[in-house]
């Protein structure tokens, strides 16, 4: 416990230095003494060490950061689906904490993808010692190789980004992502944590934005569908279709997020 003890500590002192205020401070600690107490609860191990700040992954990733559970929970729980429908894929995916959290969601099934095979097999043992009597999804699967590399399954998706990589990195996973969704219509959410890139998904005219913030944005897939003619010069190959159904209706609801 001495060295958790240590990182909320340390995490004190970084929050003052960032002048977040006695409040801010306090939450963080907060925050912090949560995911610790996450870890102890349910026997795994996602904090961040000292190892995996000096194993920075291929060029343009982001080293390992494990999300906040309090905050993902928040989202995952205010995402406006029926989580039964969707497969919850987490791309940079470290040692397996979003993924551990979504299954407390009733997803159909959660893949994970990290390109550190010393994260992705600790991701691996976390699964196998997580012990939870309100675990809700236990089809978790886990992915060792580069995004760029990773092909999306074609079935309805919450894809989690927790800024695990720079831009160069998204577009090229935007491109993907762009011939999977004509390949394969389908109901497709992106949950973006610490929004970097945002205005970069705004640019592919792939999403509408459903809710964006400083923290996180979501967004859901515009559905493309081939168009039936060939396309006349300067028209688009593919048409737009307006599709909802998976978003419960709730007239007071922002779509696809339930009211905080
Ligand atoms: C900020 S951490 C997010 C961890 C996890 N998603 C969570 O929320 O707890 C980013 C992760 O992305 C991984 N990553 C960076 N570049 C990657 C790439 N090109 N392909 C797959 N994973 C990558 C890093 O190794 C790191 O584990």
């Amino acid at each position: 416990m001495i060295p958790s003890f240590k990182v909320v500590v340390t995490k004190f002192g970084s929050s003052f230095r960032k002048r977040k205020g006695m409040l801010g401070t306090l939450k963080s600690c907060a925050e912090e003494i949560e995911d610790i107490w996450f870890d102890w609860k349910f026997g795994i191990r996602t904090l961040v060490t000292a190892s995996d700040r000096t194993s920075p992954p291929k060029s343009f990733g982001i080293p390992y950061a494990p999300t906040k559970v309090k905050r993902l929970k928040r989202i995952l729980g205010e995402l406006c689906v029926s989580h039964t429908q969707f497969t919850f894929l987490d791309i940079g995916s470290g040692k397996g904490r979003a993924l551990l959290v979504a299954s407390e969601f009733p997803f159909r099934r959660i893949i994970g993808v990290e390109i550190l095979p010393e994260l992705h097999f600790a991701a691996e043992k976390n699964i196998r010692s997580y012990r939870s009597a309100t675990q809700k999804c236990r089809g978790i699967e886990l992915v060792c190789c580069d995004a760029t590399d990773y092909r999306m399954p074609a079935e309805d998706t919450v894809l989690f980004l927790s800024n695990p990589f720079e831009s160069p990195i998204v577009s090229r996973v935007l491109a993907h992502m762009r011939e999977s969704l004509q390949n394969h219509p389908r109901q497709f959410y992106l949950v973006y944590h610490n929004p970097v890139c945002h205005d970069l998904i705004v640019q592919t005219d792939l999403f509408e934005v459903v809710f964006v913030s400083k923290l996180y944005a979501v967004y859901k897939n515009k559905m493309l569908t081939q168009a039936p003619e060939e396309p006349r010069q300067g028209r688009s190959a593919y048409v737009c279709v307006t599709e909802t159904n998976a978003i419960l209706p709730r007239a007071d609801l922002t779509p696809g997020l339930r009211s905080r």
